[in-house]
């Protein structure tokens, strides 16, 4: 099987490996971060959490560990799979619509550090998957994530109607997407993408 490590100046964005389960645990435990993702709550059992690690649907799901160079650990993942039409009910997904989603070690927030790392794996969806689309959403609540969204360069699109309840009470979606023309006009993107290092790994 074929799959991708992306380099950034403080990143590399690589498959996970079972050795990146101490790092993995420690932020897939935190209380701040799964629910923010989606409504999961913390792991509290590292079995289950290990689990996770370990079956990655990896026909729906293009996952890749963030790995900060400097502390030589795993902080968080970004992941490239594909949207569901209800969590983004005014965007039209295409058949080569993908979703970005992501999350980071708290310990981490607040360094640019997600900014960095989806803005590379932008450049990788469009220029080597040669996606057509890219939706990304977050609750409105979650002012953080809808600022990486926005330094990216994602074009907001509408506030959801749908009621989702991620963070145990009653909120909404933020949906955006930026698209392939869109990507090419995003002259910090092109210029990202030059100094980017994309290597293709054999698995
Ligand atoms: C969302 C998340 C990935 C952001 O990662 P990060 O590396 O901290 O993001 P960055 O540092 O690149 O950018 C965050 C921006 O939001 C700002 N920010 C963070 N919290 C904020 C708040 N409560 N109010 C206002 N601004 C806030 C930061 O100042 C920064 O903006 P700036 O660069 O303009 O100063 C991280 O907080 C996280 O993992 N959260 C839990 C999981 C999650 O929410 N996943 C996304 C689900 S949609």
């Amino acid at each position: 099987m074929k799959t991708y490590e992306i380099e950034t100046e403080r990143l590399i964005l690589r498959n996970y490996k079972e050795s990146d389960f101490n790092d993995f645990w420690d932020y897939v435990s935190q209380s701040n971060v799964g629910p923010r993702t989606g409504g999961w709550p913390p792991y509290t059992e590292k079995e289950k959490a290990r689990e996770r690690l370990l079956n990655v649907d990896c026909k729906n799901l293009l996952q890749f560990a963030v790995y900060y160079k400097e502390d030589k650990k795993v902080i968080g993942s970004v992941e490239i799979m594909g949207p569901k039409q209800e969590r983004y009910p005014d965007i039209e997904i295409g058949k080569n619509t993908k979703e970005i989603g992501y999350l980071l070690s708290e310990n981490y927030w607040s360094r640019g550090i997600m900014t960095e790392a989806v803005r590379a794996i932008v450049c990788f969806a469009f220029s080597v998957l040669k996606l057509d689309k890219i939706v990304i959403g977050h609750d409105v609540k979650n002012i953080g994530s809808g600022r990486v969204q926005e330094k990216v360069g994602f074009r907001f699109v509408k506030q959801s109607d749908e009621i989702h309840t991620w963070l145990g009470e009653e909120s909404h979606l933020i949906e955006r997407e930026m698209t392939h023309e869109d990507y090419l006009k995003m002259k910090e993107l092109q210029n990202l993408k030059a100094t980017l290092k994309i290597r293709e790994i054999n698995i």
